[in-house]
């Protein structure tokens, strides 16, 4: 089967190439001609682990192809996958501009029936939209079906996530067009993932209804986290139990400072945007939104509590990434905790594995020093704050960075460290949630 993948963005370039992986012929298109070239040597625009690997064996088994020329793409496809980003518009509702730039060039190009799947996150109601849109503009009087299958991958794990989902979900009206989707995924059905078919509707708020639940998840955990700061709890031992219990479960309960990433915030509010619009508003997504924005200032409140006014003091970020594992700083809790750190007078050294390209691209004005290594941002500083939980930031030499520092503060936004060996080693330690 011949698939044409639209967008090369993570969701875009991972379906790509682990459809190819399934045995399908799959060439993905975008419009950006550099990366495209890119793309057509084996390079990845950003980092994602295993998927260099995946693109390469597969260009090489002749599965996998690039190009800028959607219409030569989509002739030789039965089916289309759109896999465009809808960001946020100022009012929080999803900007679909790319979905509908892909559609009108699609009723273009069409010159055969095909299958058209939306694995971007789109509002309910959007695939309906969608199927109106490329009748009324088609050139060629040939049928299309659309489908919805929202992609559930995670960035940092997305290749994992991909081969191996905890669910397949498939919205449509035509038997034929579900059948034909269904049997891209055989490799995953015949292991047993489960497969919902259901109506369009249904498959698009799965997406958001799943992510707008995580959402709250987190930042239930931070509420509980910040509560147990005042009480004297330990929200780690809290989380942990509340796991056990099946209803809840342990994923998800790990407090930090504010979910960013390109889905949580943004899918949260577009869910907001819909019910609002539809007169059902969803009143706890938008205390989440609220809670998470405060969130993000627990970092800076911490350094505060532990070093009094920031002017003239010196503080060490490490982690500017949302989360491990990835390159990606959209909506991470750094892009608010180190300009507030700037602002409020101190002078800010910052490290990350891979984020530090990305980082000065969002903030180019920023006034910061970039460090080579997590010694040398922790160098004079009077504090020294971590933001995400990379690997690498779990077996820091502590007693060495003691030395360096000017005071020995360590804020530990993650929960990596046990408070008691950190400060059997002369540290000041303020973890999340526990003292
Ligand atoms: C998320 C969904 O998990 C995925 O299914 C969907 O397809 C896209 O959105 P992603 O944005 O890659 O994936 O990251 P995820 O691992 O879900 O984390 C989101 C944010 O929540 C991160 O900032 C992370 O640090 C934070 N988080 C997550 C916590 O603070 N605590 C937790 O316990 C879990």
């Amino acid at each position: 089967m011949h698939i044409a993948v639209i967008g090369t963005g993570y969701v875009g370039l991972v379906s790509g190439a682990g459809m190819a992986d399934f045995g399908m012929k799959v060439i993905c298109v975008d419009k950006d001609k550099e990366k495209i070239k890119q793309l057509q040597k084996g390079r990845i625009p950003f980092y994602e682990p295993g998927l260099e690997d995946l693109v390469r064996k597969n260009m090489e088994a002749g599965r996998l192809s690039f190009t800028t020329d959607l219409k030569a793409a989509v002739k030789q496809a039965l089916v289309v996958f759109i896999c465009v980003g809808t960001p946020p518009n100022p009012d929080g509702s999803a900007d679909l501009s790319q979905i509908k730039e892909v559609a009108l060039s699609l009723a273009e190009a069409l010159d055969d029936y095909k299958v058209i799947v939306t694995k971007s996150t789109v509002p309910v109601g959007t695939n309906r939209w969608l199927k109106r849109l490329i009748d009324e503009h088609k050139k060629n009087k040939v049928a299309v079906d659309v489908i919805s299958n929202p992609e559930f991958l995670r960035e940092g794990s997305a290749v994992e996530d991909f081969m191996h989902p905890d669910r397949v979900v498939i919205g449509g009206e035509s038997a034929y067009a579900i059948a034909i989707v269904k049997d891209i995924y055989r490799p995953l059905y015949l292991a047993e993932t489960p497969f919902i078919i259901t109506n369009l509707e249904t498959a698009e708020l799965i997406k958001y209804a799943s992510n707008a639940f995580l959402a709250t998840k987190v930042a239930f955990i931070n509420e509980i986290a910040n509560l147990c700061e005042k009480l004297g709890a330990d929200v780690t031992v809290v989380a942990r139990a509340m796991g056990f219990d099946p209803r809840i479960g342990r994923k998800f309960l790990n407090p930090g400072p504010g979910f960013g990433g390109s889905c949580f915030p943004k899918d949260v509010k577009a869910l907001i945007h819909q019910g609002r619009e539809v007169g059902e508003p969803i009143r706890i997504l938008e205390a989440v939104i609220e809670s998470n924005e405060r969130q993000k200032l627990r970092a800076v409140e911490k350094a505060e509590a532990l070093l009094g006014k920031l002017s003239g003091k010196k503080v060490a970020v490490l982690g500017l990434s949302f989360k491990p594992n990835t390159s990606d700083v959209r909506e991470s809790p750094a892009l608010t905790v180190v300009p507030e750190l700037v602002r409020r007078g101190a002078s800010v050294r910052v490290y990350d594995p891979v984020a530090q390209e990305e980082f000065r691209r969002w903030l180019p004005d920023l006034k910061v020093d970039y460090a080579p290594s997590p010694l040398e941002a922790a160098r004079g500083a009077h504090a020294l704050i971590i933001l995400t939980e990379w690997n690498e930031f779990r077996f820091l030499d502590l007693a060495e960075i003691k030395k360096l520092m000017a005071e020995p503060n360590l804020i530990d936004l993650r929960n990596i460290y046990e408070p008691e060996m950190v400060k059997a080693l002369g540290f000041r330690y303020t973890g999340i949630g526990r003292s």
